[in-house]
């Protein structure tokens, strides 16, 4: 037993030095350790010897099985750390020339946007797309059965929340946050229940600016939207003004840009009219005031609310306003 013991170790040894490759190796401890390997054939052995050579060759046996063990992990061990140094790895080599992705053509001018009204003190905000109908429609003067509400069709949700249908949601939130004086725009995604066509989308992009505090009047306003369309713009683009109504400004107005997909030609996106609805625009109704618990007498303010994704149109000349929500890598690698 004592000599069977000792030549199996050497026998393993023997095996052990030639071996290159991890599966045979898993395959040679299975044949010496495993449960019916050599090692346990002969351990199972002790059992049947005297009494005197039980403990000195049970010992044996044990400090032998030890040592199988190590020398088996060492092995493993070191065809492992072969196998890394084999491989072909070198770390300073510059990274694969994959494909990154590239920011949102939306995303590009809505931050020359805030970039340059942060220049004009004003602040950028950001607030809920799911709206309480309080704060989308009525706190801005459109009451329960006001017809402007059937202008603005969405999606309502079971519990009488709605997905918001203009950035005006935000405007009586913030005063009532951070109180007048108060210069703020609110860029963010609107959604509205309605057929889509060339240029109008369910879901869509608008910027809104407000601005309240003591003697604010039209020519702040005028002044304001000229920096918003030569920050985007950067030359000088036909506009035109004309009365609007929008319940939440007074007096109100539409402020269109001559279409630059056709030069005013007429085209699908301007519906032949050689104008694009962009801008509406106003000094804010005494009420949008009062519900945001500002005194209407000491206080003024305009609002205007940018359709963001239609200057987009207009700024890089896209003839189909849902081609910016498509996800086409054919459409959006061309920014
Ligand atoms: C409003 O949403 C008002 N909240 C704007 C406002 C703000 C008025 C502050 C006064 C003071 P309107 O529904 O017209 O207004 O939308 C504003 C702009 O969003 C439009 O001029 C247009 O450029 C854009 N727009 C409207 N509907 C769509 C649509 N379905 N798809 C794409 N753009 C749209």
């Amino acid at each position: 037993m004592d000599k069977k013991l000792k030549k199996l170790e050497e026998k393993v040894k023997v095996e052990l030095n030639n071996i290159k490759d991890d599966k045979v190796l898993s395959e040679l401890k299975v044949k010496y350790l495993g449960r019916k390997g050599e090692l346990t054939k002969i351990l199972k052995e002790i059992k049947n010897l005297s009494l005197e050579e039980k403990p000195k060759l049970g010992k044996l046996a044990n400090k032998i099985k030890k040592e199988l063990i190590n020398i088996f992990d060492n092995a493993e061990k070191i065809l492992s750390s072969q196998k890394f140094n084999n491989l072909s790895f070198d770390a300073s080599m510059p990274g694969q020339d994959k494909e990154v992705g590239s920011i949102h053509p939306i995303s590009v001018i809505q931050y020359e946007i805030e970039d340059s009204f942060k220049q004009l003190g004003f602040k950028v905000y950001d607030g809920p797309q799911l709206e309480s109908e309080y704060y989308n429609f009525t706190s801005l003067n459109i009451p329960k059965d006001h017809p402007a509400r059937d202008t603005q069709d969405t999606f309502w949700l079971e519990d009488n929340n709605i997905l918001r249908t203009h950035t005006s949601n935000l405007q009586v939130r913030m005063l009532e946050k951070e109180g007048v004086p108060f210069r703020g725009i609110f860029p963010g995604r609107v959604f509205r229940n309605e057929s889509t066509d060339s240029s109008h989308d369910h879901t869509f992009y608008q910027l809104e600016g407000l601005m309240v505090a003591k003697d604010i009047n039209i020519g702040n306003l005028i002044a304001v939207m000229k920096v918003l369309l030569s920050s985007v713009f950067k030359t000088n683009v036909d506009v035109r003004l004309r009365p609007g109504f929008f319940p939440f400004v007074e007096p109100g107005f539409e402020m269109d840009i001559k279409c630059l997909v056709c030069e005013g030609e007429g085209c699908s996106v301007c519906k032949k009219s050689g104008w694009v609805e962009l801008m509406p625009c106003g000094m804010v109704h005494p009420k949008v005031l009062v519900a945001a618990d500002i005194d209407y007498k000491k206080y003024s303010g305009f609002a205007f609310g940018l359709g963001l994704t239609r200057m987009v149109m207009m700024k890089y000349k896209i003839e189909d306003i849902r081609l910016l929500e498509a996800g086409d890598l054919r459409f959006l690698k061309q920014f």
